[in-house]
């Protein structure tokens, strides 16, 4: 995170919306450690299934990196997409997936889609820095490859919940949580909050993953609180990490745009409606 921030102008230069993402570009082994210890009781998962059921549908996995999200979707979805920028995390992604026949990895980005109009029912983003204020074009991208009814999903960390989040901001001091939240949530997006824990085997990992997403100085301050916090550690290393999941639905009807006045209202009418 850290250092996506620091390298993210650079970048942004090259390809208008991508932006990169050290610790998976430059670090994919230890980002594997670190999506493996994400989530351990499931907590996200669940809640992606209350908000989203993919069973039997159609799943696009936005910036899906090495593909580490998609065989999951896989188990229960008619079929799997990811798309992702950054070469060489799509050809890992088509390596972990290459058993599995409804899945595809295709190169692309948030606000281009390599997909048709209207051929997805759920568009899962996690960890997606992509979107945050400033992201309609990927917004626009994901309403148009959503058929009516279907669900734009977005998993965040949440940098307001201790403490990871408290480790974000000491990173990133000029990052406004709340002005991230005021964005979405004017953009029609409900929000959860959902707790989850992290949990490592070993102190090696635990350090790895530590040292990949944050400065330095922030690093070990981190690994140090979270050695205290786990005293004898014998089922391994764990930490509570705070998420957001955003998520938003495509309306099912027409939606008319007010123009009578200077109000931007609009009205959703009923597809079945004479
Ligand atoms: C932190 S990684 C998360 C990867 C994956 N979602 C996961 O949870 O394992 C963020 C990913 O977003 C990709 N990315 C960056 N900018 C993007 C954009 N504009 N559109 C789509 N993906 C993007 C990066 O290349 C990287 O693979």
């Amino acid at each position: 995170m850290w250092n996506a921030a620091r390298r993210g102008l650079k970048a942004l230069s090259r390809d208008a919306g991508v932006v990169p993402s050290p610790n998976i570009w430059y670090h994919p082994g230890v980002y594997e450690i670190e999506n493996r210890a994400q989530d351990a009781g499931d907590e996200i998962w669940r809640v992606l299934a209350e908000e989203a059921d993919w069973t039997g549908r159609d799943v696009a996995d936005v910036g899906c990196g090495d593909g580490f999200h998609l065989p999951r979707f896989a188990a229960g979805a008619k079929s799997v997409v990811g798309v992702e920028p950054h070469e060489p995390l799509v050809r890992r992604a088509r390596q972990r997936t290459q058993e599995l026949t409804t899945v595809r990895t295709l190169s692309g980005s948030a606000e281009r889609l390599p997909l048709p109009d209207a051929s997805v029912d759920l568009v899962h983003a996690r960890t997606a820095y992509f979107f945050g204020p400033g992201c309609d074009p990927g917004l626009r991208e994901a309403d148009r490859v959503l058929r009516p009814g279907g669900k734009l999903v977005i998993v965040d960390l949440d940098a307001t919940a201790g403490p990871y989040g408290r480790w974000m901001r000491a990173d990133l001091p000029h990052y406004d949580p709340a002005a991230v939240e005021k964005f979405f949530h004017r953009q029609g997006f409900r929000c959860r909050r959902v707790d989850t824990r992290w949990r490592f085997a070993c102190r090696a990992d635990l350090e790895a993953v530590l040292k990949i997403e944050f400065s330095p100085a922030v690093a070990a301050a981190a690994i140090k609180e979270v050695l205290r916090d786990n005293g004898s550690a014998a089922d391994g290393y764990t930490m509570p990490v705070g998420y957001r999941v955003l998520v938003r639905e495509k309306p099912t009807g027409i939606v008319l745009l007010d123009h009578s006045s200077s109000s931007s209202s609009s009205e959703v009418v009923s597809p079945r409606m004479p």
